[in-house]
């Protein structure tokens, strides 16, 4: 089975995970500048889960926004369409995906952990370079991974061999993939976004997050998330690492030497932010 044939059967799978229909009509609507913001909030405010889960992340500490947001009309008007449909896309995307998984090697909280990290460093990047918008930016590192839940859940048999030749092997996910999946977890994660018609450039950074190339239609876009996966990766498993330059694209190196004189620091300082990424998106996995 080749990768075309593996996503088609991906295709047939019934109960592959949606995101509910408000949120796919908001993501378009708040894709037109020209919808008008009172239409806007009457689609949220039909959905009362939805409009409270919306205020409570823009109120959240996470959020950072500093005066209170009290109705959803003023959160749309105060962070605009892009920020709010970013907002709708993370909270509805991991709810959507947070059926537990009982699988070697799988676990959701380290996944979404790892995923939330991504996010919040994306984000950081793109406020510190100006690349893209930080909404965007957040919503690119929270979803990068996501193909691997997909994985997990609907082809464990795939998922366990492929767990087991990186443990054997000692080998990141995405090299022990090759040779046991027919679709690789980036691939597999962008067709999924595609299908829920999510931007271009987000199908795009998901699909390319370990194999960034600098002719990309969203390069820029695409470089952050892959540079802030590396960041984590980097790290979370030892804050004193020293990562290898000259391994990574020259793109990459030069986005780490130029931006961020000491990687480092620069994570390390992020991690009050994740901490409350975490709390706010996975409250029950962390204490108080
Ligand atoms: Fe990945
Ligand atoms: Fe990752």
């Amino acid at each position: 089975m080749d990768e075309a044939e593996f996503l088609k059967r991906l295709d047939r799978i019934r109960d592959i995970p949606t995101l509910p229909s408000i949120v796919l009509e908001l993501n378009r609507l708040l894709q037109d500048p020209e919808t008008p913001v009172a239409r806007v909030s009457q689609i949220i405010e039909r959905d009362q889960a939805t409009a409270l889960k919306i205020l409570k992340l823009v109120n959240s500490a996470f959020y950072g926004v500093r005066s209170k947001v009290a109705d959803i009309r003023s959160a749309v008007i105060m962070l605009g369409f892009n920020a709010v449909r970013n907002a709708i896309v993370s909270v509805s995307v991991i709810e959507t995906l947070s059926r537990r998984i009982r699988l070697e090697g799988f676990d959701a909280t380290d996944f979404w952990k790892h995923s939330l990290a991504v996010a919040v460093t994306s984000k950081a990047l793109s406020a510190r370079t100006r690349i893209n918008s930080p909404d965007n930016c957040f919503v690119g590192g929270l979803l990068h991974d996501v193909g691997k839940v997909i994985l997990a859940q609907y082809f464990p048999e795939v998922f366990a061999a492929v767990w087991q030749a990186l443990r054997e092997e000692g080998r990141p996910f995405h090299e022990a993939e090759r040779g046991k999946s027919p679709a690789g977890h980036a691939a597999i994660g962008a067709h999924l976004a595609a299908r829920w018609q999510l931007p271009q450039g987000l199908v795009e950074a998901i699909r390319f997050h370990h194999d960034y190339r600098p002719d990309l239609a969203n390069a820029e876009f695409c470089l952050v998330i892959h540079v802030a996966n590396l960041l984590v990766n980097s790290y979370d498993r030892n804050p004193d690492c020293v990562i290898d330059l000259a391994a990574l694209h020259p793109d990459a190196r030069k986005f780490i030497m130029g931006t961020l004189q000491r990687a480092g620091d620069f994570y390390a300082a992020l991690a009050e932010e994740i901490e409350s990424a975490y709390s706010f998106f996975l409250p029950s996995s962390t204490s108080g």
